[in-house]
């Protein structure tokens, strides 16, 4: 372009308020929240209250819910005869005794069970191994939960309504699990506008039109649940790895050698910049209301990834009008650290903790919480 040209175009859109101006003019965070029904900053409970009870469990999620956690998350996945349920991984030797019950399929994926066998499991006793200090009797025969079920556990305490943040597990291995899903929250009332009677103070999350999000780490997948459910707010997950964003290495967790692996992926990060840009305008394009990026944690550990919160990387979303929520983030040092950063909400597995945080008392103790519901 000549470059009298080009002034004059620099000028016409200084003058239409194009350029730096067009990324100001982008709701702000709190405001775009507010418009989604979005809690902000949101306390989304990953897998419920899951350092304190067995993850995807009952009692983690009406721990979550009575301390008053905005979002029950849950990974969803279809049983062979079709019913929908959670469960993270994508088969159940971690999390349940599948190897007593039908040791020649341990190793199945959790899609090749039915319902009445997925209901056989014990899906509590793996966390009074792996954490006596938090162990609880009453963990032991806990059972894998259908998404009714958690709908039901959500709308159960009067005072506290939690929103569902439901995450498309794994979508390749389940054809239509998004038009399921659509039915399923459309059977159960979740799709329309319910009236709000709490009082303010109260979580109404549940009653009102982010009542529930969708996320998904897989792009396909977040086409279809736009197609599905064109009016639900949809958050895109990202990390840095096969799948996902880009990495400037090519050498994978596998076949680094690494031990530590959550030291290998603090040092994983996006090829370039424009790798990440194409990821969060990638979300937009296809009607998202924000990203859902990975964090590398203080203390490391298994949920420790990338850091892909970096002020740059959330004021990027930001300027297209997105939200941020990060997982997942246990510690007061990491959530402050998010803070300052600029994410608008985090997955937590400390719910009781990030409520503290956010100065949200919760309305008991969590083991007097966890007694009132009887465990
Ligand atoms: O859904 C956000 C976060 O849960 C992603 O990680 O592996 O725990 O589902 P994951
Ligand atoms: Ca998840």
């Amino acid at each position: 372009m000549p470059t009298t040209l080009r002034n004059s175009a620099l000028l016409l859109s200084l003058m239409l308020g194009l350029g730096q101006a067009q990324a100001s003019s982008q709701p702000s965070p709190t405001a775009l929240a507010t418009a989604t029904g979005i809690p902000h900053p949101a306390v989304i409970a990953h897998r419920g209250a899951s350092f304190d009870a067995p993850e995807s469990t009952a009692p983690a999620y009406k721990l979550a819910r009575d301390l008053g956690a905005d979002y029950l998350e849950l990974d969803l996945q279809r049983s062979k005869d079709g019913v929908l349920f959670a469960l993270h991984d994508d088969n159940l030797q971690r999390t349940t005794d599948v190897a007593s019950k039908f040791p020649e399929r341990k190793d199945s994926p959790a899609n090749q069970f039915t319902l009445a066998e997925l209901k056989t499991l014990d899906a509590g006793s793996w966390f009074n191994s792996a954490y006596p200090d938090r162990a609880r009797p009453s963990y032991i025969g806990l059972k894998i939960l259908t998404l009714d079920e958690i709908i039901d556990i959500a709308r159960g305490n009067p005072l506290h309504k939690p929103g569902l943040y439901i995450e498309t597990k794994e979508p390749k291995l389940f054809p239509g699990l998004e038009r399921d899903l659509k039915d399923k929250l459309q059977d159960r009332g979740w799709l329309s506008p319910i009236g709000s009677k709490l009082a303010k103070g109260d979580i109404a999350v549940g009653q009102g039109k982010g009542k529930v999000v969708l996320q998904t780490f897989e792009k396909s997948s977040l086409e279809l649940l736009q197609k599905e459910m064109p009016q639900v707010p949809k958050i895109l997950l990202l990390w840095v790895g096969e799948g996902g964003i880009e990495s400037k290495s090519n050498v994978t967790f596998a076949a680094s050698g690494e031990q530590d692996k959550a030291a290998f992926y603090a040092r994983q990060e996006p090829k370039d910049q424009a790798e990440f840009e194409k990821w969060v305008d990638y979300a937009k394009a296809q009607g998202a209301v924000g990203t859902g990026p990975s964090a590398a944690l203080t203390g490391g550990g298994d949920q420790s990834y990338s850091d892909l919160v970096q002020p740059w990387m959330n004021s990027f979303a930001h300027d297209k009008g997105l939200l941020v929520h990060v997982y997942t983030i246990d510690e007061p040092v990491d959530y402050q650290k998010a803070m300052d950063a600029g994410v608008d909400g985090i997955f937590t597995n400390r719910s009781s903790e990030l409520l503290k945080y956010f100065k949200r008392p919760a309305p008991a103790t969590v083991a007097q919480l966890l007694e009132a519901n009887g465990y």
